[in-house]
This record gives C-alpha cells, structure tokens and sequence, in this order.
C-alpha cells in the first residue's frame, strides 16, 4: 500500500511515503525567505522518492516564529522562494505542501543548532517577545504576553493571508500547525488555556481559534486542494487534551474542509512519553475510525515493513518518516526495493536504484 497513489480532492499524491514538517533553522537574514538550503533539502527528498513533501513550520506573523531562523509567508516578497522549491518538487513528479505555524508562547528560542545557546532568544539579542493564550510560560521559557480577545479573533486572517501566498506559490497542500505546544495546541489544551473569553473555558471555546482558522484559510485556499491539520492527539498527561478531545475535534474539522489529520502528540507540558516505533499509529486509528477522515501516521516508523503494517491494518492513510528521511533522502528507494516496487527516484538516479528481489 505503501507504493498505492493516494488521491484528495483530485489531486494524486503519487504514494503514501511523505516528509513531515522539519524546522531547518536556515534562514540566516532572518527574514523567512527559504534558501539554498532549503532548495537543496526539499530537492533531494522529491529525488529521493517521496511523494509529498510538507515544508518546516513556516511562520504567519513574525512573533510566530520558534526562531529567527525559521520560515515565513507574513508577506508577498516571501513567495518566490517557496515558488522556487515547488518547481523543483514537482519536476520530481512530488507534491509540495507547507506547515503553516504560530509559535505562540515557544517562540524566540535559540535555533537549535550547533553554536547557539540554549533556552530564549532575548529581545535585547535579536529575539521578540513572544504571545500566548495568557502570560505563562512554558517551563524553561520566558513568560509570554497574553493575547487579548481583538488580538486572538485577528489570527485566523494571517493563516489565511499565508494560505494565499502558499497558493500563489504554486504549493498543493496547506497543513495547519495545531500540535507540540505551539500556539493553536496552547488554546486547545485545559493545562494551558484558562483564558476567560469567547476562547477560553469549554471545549467548544478552546477548539474555536482553530476552528476558525480552518475556516478563514479553506475561504481563501483553493477548493481542489488539501488541507491538513497536524494534531498533538494527546498530552499524555490526566487532565490534559487527550485523544477523545482529538477525535471530537476532527469530527467538527471534516465539515469545515478539513481532509487530513497528521496524528502526532505531546509537546505542550512536560510528560513521560512511551516512544517506540509506531507508538502515535493507534491514535491515527482512533481519528480515522471516529471522524472518518483521513490520517497520516508519523513517529519511528523507520521501517518499510512497519509503515506497510499500518496502512493495511487501516490505521492510517499514509505515513511519514521524519529522522530517518534526514538521514536517508532516499529512505522511499529503500522501502520500495524492500517491498519489491518499482524504484521511486527520479529519473537521473535510476541507475542509482537498489537491486529488487
Ligand atoms: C529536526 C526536526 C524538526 C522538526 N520540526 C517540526 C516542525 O517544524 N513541525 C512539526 O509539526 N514537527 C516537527 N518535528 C517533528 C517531526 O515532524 C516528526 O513528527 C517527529 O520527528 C517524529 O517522527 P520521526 O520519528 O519519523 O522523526 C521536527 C522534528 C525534527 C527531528
């Protein structure tokens, strides 16, 4: 299944091997232009086989970046560089989507990079003072501003206007950010939104800022093609958003235009993970059994046999390898001659193509 072309919306994403979004930490001006890096990275990958490919958290406003260093689409002149990578993607016969981010109250740390210290990034150093759904800190972090009401109820307008320049940018999928403690996730989770608004209080309050980003960004983003949204499916602590509020969650974001959900969890508070290969697929299951849409399961599947395993025993749609797609551009090559597929690369590396069984 691995290797079986996955159609959304009419659009044929030519297998279920795809790259999760990886913050590259590249962009030294600091002004959210994808580089040559950049290019190189997402260029290798397409060659490599996969077959979509969703770019690093890419920034809505400029106090929404985790770090200086990341991504944006805050403003038009941010386009051509991502126009750039599309057309190379899809040269590779890949598709290319993009992870729109809020950091909220994780912003302005550190790149995480050989070099650079740990821990925030301060004003007086080049960084910005972040924002959050009230002024407390993550632990280790600096206190963030709260948002006011007009503040929050503003947001959903810069997904949209990024879900825009994606489009302009010739991009195939937008998946919005609503995981690992970032902003939308920090609204969503009772542990960090005690706000006492319109966005803050029941479920309904807490889900309704992401609710009405999809909302605002499926408005502007174009009707045939996919939208994600990346969920932390659970805190893994009691008390905190868990996968019942996950699945509630994507049963109200299919109606709104939702396609996908990108199954991974935690990232909010401080909890004990029980990582092992494959360990967020059963959360997948869950979403997809009680919302009927389509997910993407993502987490140490490292090996072609694990990742076949969960698509045909249904627990997801595709599945995406993150480190392992790091360190081996071409890991879909490898799972294809595992499998016994034809070879994924691009034509140029044909010859470069593993021996099959
Ligand atoms: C270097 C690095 C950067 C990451 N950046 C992001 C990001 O921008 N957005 C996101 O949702 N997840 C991010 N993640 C999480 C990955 O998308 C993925 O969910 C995680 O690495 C688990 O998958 P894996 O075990 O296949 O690596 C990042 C992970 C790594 C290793």
């Amino acid at each position: 299944m691995l290797f079986t072309p996955l159609t959304i919306r009419g659009r044929v994403i030519r297998n279920r091997v795809w790259l999760p979004p990886m913050c590259q930490y590249q962009v030294e001006a600091g002004d959210g232009r994808p580089t040559d890096w950049h290019l190189a990275h997402y260029g290798a990958r397409a060659a490599g086989g996969f077959g979509l490919l969703i770019m690093e958290a890419t920034a809505v406003a400029p106090d929404g970046r985790i770090t200086v260093g990341d991504l944006g689409l805050w403003e038009d002149g941010q386009v051509a560089g991502f126009a750039r990578i599309a057309d190379l993607v899809h040269r590779c016969d890949a598709l290319l989507g993009v992870q729109l981010a809020h950091s909220g109250r994780k912003g302005s740390t550190w790149r995480d990079l050989p070099g650079f210290p740990q821990g925030v990034q301060p004003v007086a150093d080049g960084g910005f003072q972040p924002v959050g759904p009230t002024n407390s800190a993550f632990p280790g972090l600096g206190n963030p501003r709260g948002l006011t009401t007009e503040e929050a109820a503003a947001l959903p307008a810069r997904f949209a206007d990024a879900a825009q320049r994606a489009d302009a940018a010739g991009l195939d999928v937008v998946e919005i950010h609503a995981a690992h403690g970032y902003l939308l996730h920090e609204f969503l989770s009772p542990l960090t939104n005690t706000r006492t608004d319109c966005y803050g209080g029941s479920f309904e309050n807490r889900s309704r800022l992401l609710r009405e980003v999809v909302e605002q960004v499926r408005w502007v983003w174009p009707e045939q093609k996919p939208l994600f949204v990346r969920v932390s499916a659970t805190e893994w602590v009691d008390g905190g958003w868990s996968v019942e509020d996950t699945a509630a969650l994507a049963v109200e974001l299919g109606p709104l235009g939702v396609d996908l959900v990108d199954v991974s969890s935690g990232g909010n508070v401080i909890a004990p993970i029980p990582s092992a290969p494959g360990y967020q697929a059963p959360l997948a299951a869950e979403v997809r059994r009680v919302s009927g849409l389509l997910t993407a399961a993502v987490g140490q599947i490292d090996e072609p046999g694990l990742a076949e395993q969960i698509l045909l025993s249904g627990q997801a749609d595709a599945i995406l390898v993150g480190r392992a797609g790091l360190r081996e551009p071409g890991w879909p090559e490898r799972a294809a001659a595992a499998l016994g597929e034809p070879s994924p690369l691009a034509p140029s590396y044909r010859r470069g193509a593993l021996p099959r069984a």
